[in-house]
């Protein structure tokens, strides 16, 4: 049997910026930047995600485009038997967000339709400890993922490029639309003050961590890690600049997370809600209680909800893909099989996170963020010191002028740089894990003598090789 491809470009770069945009730009974003300092945050996320990000993104797109399998395979095909556990990796970090992704997606399904008839005006917060979990919870979750069984089960181009061409553009101009909007609420300059001026004090005295929280953000947003990016840069069937396609999905991921920070710090502070009181409610219960107020306000929660829901469907979507994609390429299943297999498995894991709070917030929280960073941090060393130049080659295939140029200075980031920068970030973020406070200096001392041990290894397996 061939291979699925994408029918188009477009087609591909919709797919993965429907990927990217998603519940991190919506609900995960506003409540990092306003528990990190506002602009301060945002200043060090677009940091975070040119420096690393996108360095990161071709380095995941790179693996994918040059196996043309799933993980599991690509690392098999590309490395040698031994490196498929290296793909593992990747479902399960796949496993663990879509767990707790979907019971989020859950709950946005379940607020569109409660927007019909206005049912969480009267009392949101209320509303939402009524409802975020249990058995209810366990069903608008289950919801949620047969929609993501729906569109993967027809296929990459007909059920996944199809529908994220329609669903992508759709949130960009009810987005558009809605900030647009929120301009003219009483009271939105404070919210654009808060959310677009920079405090330099407050940078300086938190910097560790708002960078840790930032560097989390971006691979999130990015879906980078997961191997989400990986597979369906598997999909691509001939040669172009992966560094011009990962270039647009980040600027339009980033614009879009930009955007959704403009419909809602207007939006929260023309009703005077604080977005700081922390927590995964607290874009539902603020935002629920603030359409609750506003004219038309079964239209708003509607088509504000409506947004958001399009936005995690093209996102759960890419997730579960990943594993359908592992069960298509090495378990010689059918397409139909790997998807009610799946979707199965992620019935179970997801109803679990819909019932436990604690396992929810544990997936969400940290080990999302963990599972991540050793995800790229694998797969970047894989890049550098496996692949080494066959990466940068498969970097060049197609590329422009300007991204030939880059290439170089890419393929030292890749291997050496943002390595050290993850493995930084990885002890940090272990460390609070565990209860095991780390400082900087230790941080620091752990990556650099994990990621030179790890390389040295490397390069004694690769002379062992030849
Ligand atoms: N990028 C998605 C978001 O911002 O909502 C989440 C995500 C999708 C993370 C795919 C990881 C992934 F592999």
């Amino acid at each position: 049997m061939t291979r699925a491809t994408w029918r188009t470009r477009l087609g591909f770069l919709l797919a993965a910026v429907g990927s990217a945009v998603g519940l991190g730009n919506i609900w995960r974003f506003p409540w990092l930047t306003a528990t990190n300092g506002g602009a301060a945050f945002l200043l060090l996320y677009v940091l975070v995600i040119v420096l690393v990000g996108v360095p990161g993104l071709l380095g995941e797109m790179v693996i994918g485009r040059r196996s043309r399998r799933n993980p599991v395979g690509a690392f098999g095909a590309l490395g040698g038997r031994r490196w498929r556990a290296l793909g593992g990796v990747a479902l399960l970090a796949s496993v663990v967000v879509l767990s707790f992704y979907s019971v989020v997606g859950g709950w946005i399904l379940r607020y569109t339709v409660a927007s019909a008839s206005g049912a969480y005006f009267a009392d949101p917060q209320g509303y939402f400890a009524a409802i975020d979990f249990g058995v209810g919870a366990a069903g608008f979750h289950a919801l949620f993922l047969l929609a993501t069984v729906a569109v993967v089960y027809a296929g990459v181009d007909r059920g996944i490029e199809l529908a994220t061409t329609v669903m992508v553009p759709g949130i960009v101009v009810l987005f558009g639309a809605l900030a647009l909007w929120a301009v003219t609420l009483p009271g939105s300059a404070e919210g654009y003050e808060f959310y677009l001026s920079l405090d330099v004090a407050y940078l300086r005295a938190n910097f560790l961590d708002v960078l840790v929280a930032a560097a989390g953000q971006a691979l999130f947003t990015l879906s980078v890690g997961a191997g989400a990016m990986l597979t369906y840069a598997s999909y691509i069937g001939e040669d172009r600049s992966l560094a011009a396609d990962g270039t647009i999905i980040a600027v339009l991921n980033t614009g879009i997370g930009v955007l959704a920070g403009l419909v809602i710090f207007p939006l929260l502070f023309s009703l005077g809600i604080s977005p700081g009181q922390g927590g995964p409610g607290a874009l539902f219960v603020s935002l629920a209680g603030a359409f609750a107020d506003l004219p038309y306000s079964r239209v708003v929660g509607l088509v504000f909800f409506g947004v958001v829901l399009l936005a995690a469907l093209s996102s759960a979507i890419s997730i579960f893909e990943v594993l359908v994609a592992y069960l298509v390429d090495e378990r010689d299943t059918t397409r139909s099989r790997a998807t009610a297999g799946v979707g199965g498995l992620f019935l179970v894991t997801g109803s679990g996170a819909a019932l436990s709070p604690s396992l929810f917030t544990l997936l969400a929280d940290t080990v999302a963020n963990l599972a991540l960073t050793a995800g790229l941090l694998g797969f970047l060393l894989f890049d550098g010191w496996v692949l080494g130049k066959a990466a940068l080659d498969e970097y060049r295939n197609g590329a422009g002028r300007l991204a030939r140029i880059m290439g170089l200075p890419w393929y030292y980031a890749v291997a050496v740089v943002l390595p050290l920068f993850l493995a930084f970030t990885l002890v940090s973020g272990l460390g609070t894990v565990l209860g095991v406070p780390v400082t900087t200096p230790q941080a620091a001392a752990v990556a650099v003598f994990g990621v030179v041990g790890a390389i040295a290894l490397l390069r004694r397996q690769a002379d062992s090789a030849v």
